[in-house]
């Protein structure tokens, strides 16, 4: 089996308390992966443990190529003067490095991706003047802009009107078929069996991982969110009715 991310043995720290422990799982190239726990849980430092931006107290990180990272909303500076198109080129630069040209193949998928998340009458406009909504869909296109093999996404959806959702959800599947391999932070139980092929349950250690058949059943959503079972069987009959498409 080839992983695109390997991570064995992960533990890491804030001040003595562990916000992950002992983590051990594999992502395979071209999956889809939601990572699903509670306020707390760790996922975000999951992230940037990955990312290298935060140092792990042990374990290992394998990651087989170049990532693309969509921080959750709140840790991201609007107020930075800067036009939405240049958002979106900015993902391109990082691969360019210093040197900040871009090709006319560059600017026309920056484009597209604007057309594509409805943002093509703004891209001359300030980010800081951008609704909510607007802004989120340009930080993911941004990361989109980037070549990389592996996206790690954290909560995308948040903020962003139902149409939207869709829309990336289906992009996120396009780029998965493409071989890429993409973990997406999650916290709507309903639809993650649609939207991803494998979970990650996490409650600061990893509760279950692997497919969305073995992975999200009853027992295990109990140890991570530790609700009541009828709360968790509503939860699994609305989710099997959406994928039915009822
Ligand atoms: N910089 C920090 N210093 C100290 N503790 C932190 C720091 N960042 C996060 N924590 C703590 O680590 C734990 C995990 O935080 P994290 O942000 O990873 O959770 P999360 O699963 O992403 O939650 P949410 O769903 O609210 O985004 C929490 O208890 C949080 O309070
Ligand atoms: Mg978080």
């Amino acid at each position: 089996m080839t992983y695109d991310v390997l991570v064995s043995q992960l533990t890491v720290n804030y001040d003595q308390s562990p916000a992950l422990w002992d983590l051990n799982f594999g992502l395979s190239k071209g999956t889809l992966t939601g990572i699903l726990g509670p306020n707390g849980a760790g996922k975000s430092t999951l992230l940037k443990a990955l990312l290298g931006e935060i140092q792990a107290m042990s374990g290992r990180i394998q990651l087989s190529g170049p990532v693309a990272y969509v921080p959750q909303r709140s840790c991201i500076d609007w107020d930075f003067p800067i036009t939405a198109i240049d958002v979106v080129m900015m993902g391109a630069y990082r691969k360019l490095g210093i040197f900040k040209w871009h090709t006319r193949a560059q600017k026309k998928r920056a484009c597209e991706l604007l057309e594509k998340l409805g943002m093509a009458s703004y891209a001359e406009r300030q980010i800081s003047q951008l609704s909510g909504g607007q802004q989120q869909r340009l930080f993911i296109a941004r990361a989109l802009m980037q070549e990389a093999d592996i996206f790690f996404l954290d909560e995308p959806f948040a903020g962003i009107d139902i149409a939207t959702e869709s829309l990336l959800v289906d992009l996120f599947k396009d780029l998965r078929d493409q071989g890429k391999t993409l973990l997406v932070v999650h916290h709507d139980l309903t639809t993650a069996p649609d939207y991803f092929d494998h979970l990650l349950l996490l409650n600061t250690r990893l509760i279950a991982s692997g497919s969305v058949d073995e992975v999200f059943v009853q027992e295990n959503l109990q140890k991570t969110y530790g609700q009541k079972e009828d709360f968790l069987e509503r939860v699994l009959a609305t989710s099997q009715r959406k994928s039915e498409g009822l």
